[in-house]
């Protein structure tokens, strides 16, 4: 079963070369973030371009349990009328975040300085990830929490009555435990400082700023210090969501890899903590270009033109990295299948502990549609080959696991294009937590996606 809906296997058949414009869907992390700002600020926030996936759509109902008002205007259009820092109401129901570790994550920080307790559950793959990573610092804040062994989901959190700042280096290279840190702060007299030794996303603190919070970040020895003084008035803001360089790897990805291909994915966000995939790509010899770079809310943007590039070549791809491109790993294991030589991912642990373990995940699906994987701990490697049909390659013809795992479902689906035989998942039903149109956007480009129901009938 996937999150909310019904499992949906789905077949993806090689295809011919994919071709035209590809307007992926807005960011997931700032769409999630918007939502929060929005309810902790004072007055009315309007938001364009939010991504209407289910991880988003459990955040917008969260926050409404948390009694801010959040409605739907149209397409991609919402307000969110907020109760301000320190104003959350104590939710009546069980919080339900379904397949989402940024939305738990970061609600969790954002109601831990606040005198109220709320449940939170998620689907079989967020209630099996780490939230210790969470509750461990907002403990410090004075919040306590009662969760399963290893502090996993179902999980109660009762807020710090009496928070207290806090000064914090993150154990882990993560965005989402920065994020709780600064959002606990919010509520927390004095200031909260958060230490991160690699730069992960850094899209809570850009939004902080905007919205009105006094934020400082200094490259130090220790690291990335970020400082945050407590107890703003956070004032609304009008956001327009950039579209997700995340979802753009899918596209851009699949063209590299399907001959004949030339696709153009429009206005895609190149923060530098997110653009590590693209950069990757270009290094391994990919036809890949940026157009028409400018800037917007902010943030550097760009249009992605996609080329297929059967002269790619693998390379180590440098762990001071991994964070820039942390979601972009299982697409990437599928390009460096179709790419000469060995591709080398190493300081990706964190791979482990995703939606699924996407390492196990991928080794195993890549494997069965005969590409050689090797994988330890914390790296692992992918021998590819540009070569088709009978002269060896990528065979596909198999049916791989999703594990409830969007990124993990639709990776195995843009194999299915350029493999010589189809692919198969058991589930794409989870591609609709960050992708919803994933299906026709990539049927449109060329692509041959079938529910295997439908090839059954
Ligand atoms: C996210 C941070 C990353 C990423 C996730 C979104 C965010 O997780 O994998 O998809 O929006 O902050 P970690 O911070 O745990 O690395």
């Amino acid at each position: 079963m996937s999150a909310h809906g019904p499992t949906i296997p789905m077949t993806s058949h090689p295809c011919g070369a994919l071709t035209g414009e590809a307007e992926v869907p807005g960011d997931k992390s700032i769409s999630h973030r918007a939502l929060i700002l929005g309810a902790l600020s004072v007055g009315e926030t309007r938001i364009t371009g939010l991504l209407e996936g289910q991880d988003v759509l459990d955040t917008a109902k969260a926050m409404r349990a948390f009694g801010a008002t959040v409605i739907n205007d149209g397409p991609g259009a919402w307000t969110v009328q907020g109760v301000g820092v320190g104003g959350f109401a104590e939710p009546d129901q069980v919080i339900d975040c379904g397949n989402s570790g940024t939305g738990v994550r970061l609600i969790m920080g954002a109601m831990a300085t606040s005198p109220i307790a709320a449940t939170f559950t998620g689907d079989a793959s967020l209630n099996k990830r780490p939230m210790a990573r969470i509750t461990d610092p907002l403990a410090l804040f004075g919040a306590a929490s009662h969760g399963r062994s290893g502090g996993r989901l179902p999980l109660t959190l009762v807020g710090a009555a009496d928070p207290v700042p806090v000064r914090y280096t993150t154990p882990v290279p993560s965005a989402q435990v920065k994020s709780a840190v600064l959002l606990a702060g919010l509520n927390a007299p004095g200031q909260t400082v958060v230490i991160e030794k690699e730069a992960t996303r850094d899209h809570t603190e850009r939004m902080l700023e905007g919205f009105g919070a006094e934020i400082t970040t200094d490259e130090t020895d220790e690291g990335r210090v970020i400082t945050l003084t407590g107890q703003p008035e956070l004032k609304p803001q009008d956001i327009t969501v950039p579209r997700d360089p995340s979802s753009a790897a899918f596209p851009v990805c699949a063209a590299l890899i399907v001959p004949g291909s030339d696709v153009l994915v429009p206005g895609i966000g190149l923060n530098p903590t997110r653009a590590g995939l693209f950069y990757t790509l270009q290094e391994m010899g990919a036809d890949l270009t940026f157009e028409n770079m400018r800037e917007e809310g902010g943030e550097p943007v760009a249009d992605l033109r996609a080329r297929y590039s059967p002269e790619m070549k693998g390379i180590a791809v440098p762990p001071e990295r991994a964070a820039s491109m942390i979601d972009e790993y299982p697409i990437l294991s599928v390009v460096a299948a179709f790419a000469e030589g060995q591709t080398v991912m190493k300081g990706v642990k964190e791979l482990r502990v995703k939606e699924s373990d996407r390492i196990e995940a991928m080794a195993t699906g890549l494997r069965a549609a005969g590409v050689t994987v090797e994988d330890g701990p914390d790296w692992w490697t992918v021998t590819g080959s540009p070569k088709r049909g009978n002269e060896g390659g990528v065979t596909g013809g198999v049916t791989c696991a999703s594990h409830l795992d969007h990124r993990i479902a639709m990776s195995f689906l843009i194999l299915g294009m350029a493999a010589d035989q189809p692919v198969s998942v058991d589930d794409g039903g989870p591609i609709a937590t960050s992708f919803p149109i994933f299906e026709p956007l990539m049927s449109g480009l060329g692509a041959d996606l079938r529910r295997t129901e439908e090839v059954a009938a």
